[in-house]
């Protein structure tokens, strides 16, 4: 079980885990399904291999770890003393796509299908000639529909559409709404038949009312490869296409950053010209007539500014779709993403969340593996987070069949800080609304550990084994808050932060604090069944300092972060002296802790879950504190260089964090990061009484191709490689 840090399996398992220490409680029961990435066709696992099998540079090599092909493990206690574990990958039509692309073996032949492999470029995975997939890694949302006997679920990703899998067999059974009822993110010029398309990765559903809600947005991107002519030219001179822009970079690295930025804008504009050189007369004026013909199909299909909200009921058939405008009746502008959205009895909460992950930065970089270009790229394009949350209402009762367009209310004043996580209250008494949020305080998300990365901390090139991980180290302390909105008046009447440094003369025991504030859980959190009116009791993971982690590229990119409470030297002070995870419980009535567990160093507790225990809740016993918490954990022993990493499952009462009470163990259970779980109390197969047939979703797309041979190719791949594995 020794293993590096980055180290997880992709290998689909049936097993029992054995017990380590302590006993499985008698009152838990039903089943935790959690979400993790897990590397490519390509790489079997994490981490991404430095060489191919023939000896070869990997391009791969240290992608980012959010880019990966979606693992499931579900958890089950539904027998006495047992927990069994069932993991499989989830097999979307793109997964296909890719496999039988792969760089090993592939079932399509390279030659004929030349330019279908799908490659990492940075967090997004794109094909030149079949777009980008739909990785479905992030969260895995529950369902219940009237006339359903067993919860539901989907697999989601921020950028793609979410997809119904079925909890016992854990195979993808549809996605949610065809290709045709999601505006894509990409030019529809480019015709690809993945599209990419950008959503939420955290969609809910109204457990009383029984719809689902998602988004779907475009931004009107500025960003240098919204003409995407960049990938045109790849798929005809790959090799010139790097030399030449990695020549230009070169060339305006070290000059003024807006003036640079417009160099890089010219050479991709007219990126044509710099790499084939002038054309012969006649190419001239053939090009001439498909430049118009091309600009006036994109002046006509251009991705502007847009926020759709989508609803599901269930039933076969189209979408209920409104476009949301702001109170002026103009269009939305999403700045960041959508990562989490959330609902009420009577609103639905949108959030313009803190975590870049939308086309700009998925798309910026198409030579990712050159890290001249990348270093440059990211020096000149990466922008820090907004500092604040913009705040968006919907009310339900606009949500007629009859119109297509609602307004929403914008927070006069935004969250005074950023979020990324939050959930709202179901109950909204007097049109007040409480938001419970997790602020990434200077906590970068989006960012991964990239090979050219130095540390702040001493200047020296940042660990290998840790290439590819979120940038975390965090620029300044964490907050919970909760928050009470006048949604009439759209502002902030209440609020309430918790942060604390805790005791951080003494970091193993550093008591309850919020340096690194991730997940949270609760009971009942995103239940199909039950509403949560009021949440008392949350339960944080905190994640402290980790001195492996904090690159001099964040350290530069948040050094002036304005909201920042902890100064510069005190950070790195506390950074290199390191500050362990906890699992942390907050009482929302005082905002205050009530328990914490700190975890012994290095023992890293990456996602958790509320499991309520069986049977009546006690009198005199809060019912959120009445069940356990499952956490999954990646334990490190041993002094450097030689630190020695294994997996467990750790089960604490929730009532008492002052130790685990089991611990699970498998030797063939290996993640490196898993994300968000939920859980449920029952398992059944889906009726899959909503399908869209792949045939039919996709030769939709394709039939719009405009090349002909284009679109014969693709057909034929269609046919042979991805259809027969969903007849
Ligand atoms: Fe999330």
């Amino acid at each position: 079980m020794n293993r590096p840090v980055m180290y997880a399996s992709r290998k689909e398992l049936d097993v029992e885990l054995k017990v380590v220490e302590g006993k499985i409680p008698e009152d838990i029961y039903g089943h935790v399904f959690v979400n993790s990435p897990c590397g490519s066709v390509n790489s079997n696992g994490l981490p991404f291999p430095e060489k191919n099998k023939d000896g070869s540079f990997n391009k791969e090599y240290t992608s980012p770890i959010m880019n990966g092909d979606a693992y499931v493990f579900r958890f089950d206690f539904d027998e006495a003393n047992k927990v069994k574990l069932k993991t499989r990958l989830l097999k979307t039509p793109c997964y296909y796509a890719d496999l039988a692309t792969r760089k090993d073996n592939p079932q399509a032949d390279p030659n004929k299908y030349k330019n279908f492999f799908f490659r990492n470029m940075g967090i997004s995975r794109i094909s030149l000639a079949l777009g980008a997939r739909n990785e479905l890694n992030t969260a895995l949302v529950p369902f219940v529909f009237e006339g359903d006997k067993n919860s539901r679920m989907v697999a989601t990703y921020d950028v793609g559409r979410p997809y119904e899998i079925d909890p016992v067999s854990l195979e993808v059974l549809t996605p949610i709404g065809r290709n045709t009822e999601w505006l894509s993110a990409t030019p529809p010029l480019l015709n690809f038949p993945f599209p990419l398309v950008q959503s939420t990765a955290h969609p809910v559903f109204d457990p009383e009312k029984k719809v689902f809600y998602t988004v779907n947005f475009t931004k009107s991107t500025q960003t240098m490869l919204s003409s995407m002519e960049i990938f045109e030219m790849m798929l005809e001179d790959e090799q010139k296409t790097e030399e030449k822009l990695e020549e230009l970079l070169t060339k305006v690295e070290n000059g003024e950053k807006k003036e640079s930025l417009e160099k890089l804008n010219h050479f991709l504009k007219n990126i044509r010209l710099e790499i084939k050189g002038k054309p012969a007369w006649w190419k001239k004026i053939l090009n001439w007539i498909l430049g118009e013909v091309e600009n006036y199909i994109s002046e006509n299909t251009k991705t502007y500014d847009s926020v759709y909200l989508l609803e599901w009921t269930g039933k076969q058939g189209k979408l209920n779709k409104w476009e949301v405008l702001d109170e002026s009746g103009k269009a939305i502008a999403i700045k960041q993403c959508i990562h989490q959205i959330s609902l009420t009895r009577d609103y639905i909460v949108l959030i313009d969340s803190s975590f870049k992950f939308s086309i700009d930065i998925l798309v910026n970089n198409p030579f990712p593996n050159n890290y001249t270009i990348d270093r440059i790229i990211r020096k000149l394009i990466s922008g820090e987070m907004q500092s604040f949350t913009d705040v968006y209402i919907i009310k339900r009762d606009d949500l007629q069949i009859n119109v297509s367009k609602v307004k929403a209310k914008k927070l006069v004043k935004p969250i005074p800080l950023e979020c990324v996580h939050f959930t709202a209250e179901y109950e909204n008494p007097n049109h007040t609304i409480v938001l419970h949020t997790a602020h990434n305080s200077a906590a970068c998300l989006a960012e991964w550990l990239r090979p050219y990365d130095v540390s702040a901390l001493d200047g020296e090139a940042i660990d290998r084994d840790y290439m590819g991980i979120f940038a975390l180290g965090d620029m300044d302390i964490g907050r919970i808050g909760r928050f009470e909105i006048d949604v009439e008046k759209a502002v902030i009447t209440k609020q309430a932060i918790f942060c604390e440094k805790g005791n951080t003369q003494n970091p193993s025991q550093i008591g309850a604090n919020s340096w690194g504030v991730g997940l949270h859980t609760f009971r009942n959190i995103i239940s199909p069944e039950v509403p949560t009116s009021n949440i008392k009791h949350i339960f944080w993971q905190t994640y402290g300092l980790n001195r492996d982690m904090l690159s001099q590229f964040i350290y530069n990119l948040y050094a002036d972060y304005p909201n920042r409470i902890i100064p510069l030297d005190e950070l790195k002070e506390l950074t290199k002296r390191q500050i362990p995870y906890t699992l942390l419980h907050i009482d929302t009535s005082i905002m205050q802790a009530r328990q914490v567990y700190v975890f012994p160093n290095n023992y890293n507790l990456r996602s958790i879950q509320f499991i309520p225990k069986k049977g009546e809740v006690p009198a005199g016993v809060e019912p959120e504190l009445h069940g356990y918490i499952f956490c999954t954990m990646l334990i490190g022993e041993g002094e450097e260089p030689n630190v020695k990493y294994f997996n467990q499952i750790w089960i604490f009462d929730a009532k008492d964090l002052s130790k685990p009470i089991c611990k699970l163990e498998h030797p063939e259970m290996a993640f490196t990061f898993t994300l968000h779980c939920t859980w449920i109390p029952t398992l059944g197969k889906s009726p899959n009484s909503y399908n869209i047939p792949v045939r039919e979703d996709y030769n939709e797309v394709i039939k719009s191709i405009i090349r002909p041979k284009r679109r014969r190719t693709v057909q034929a791949f269609f046919n042979d490689y991805v259809y027969p594995h969903f007849q």
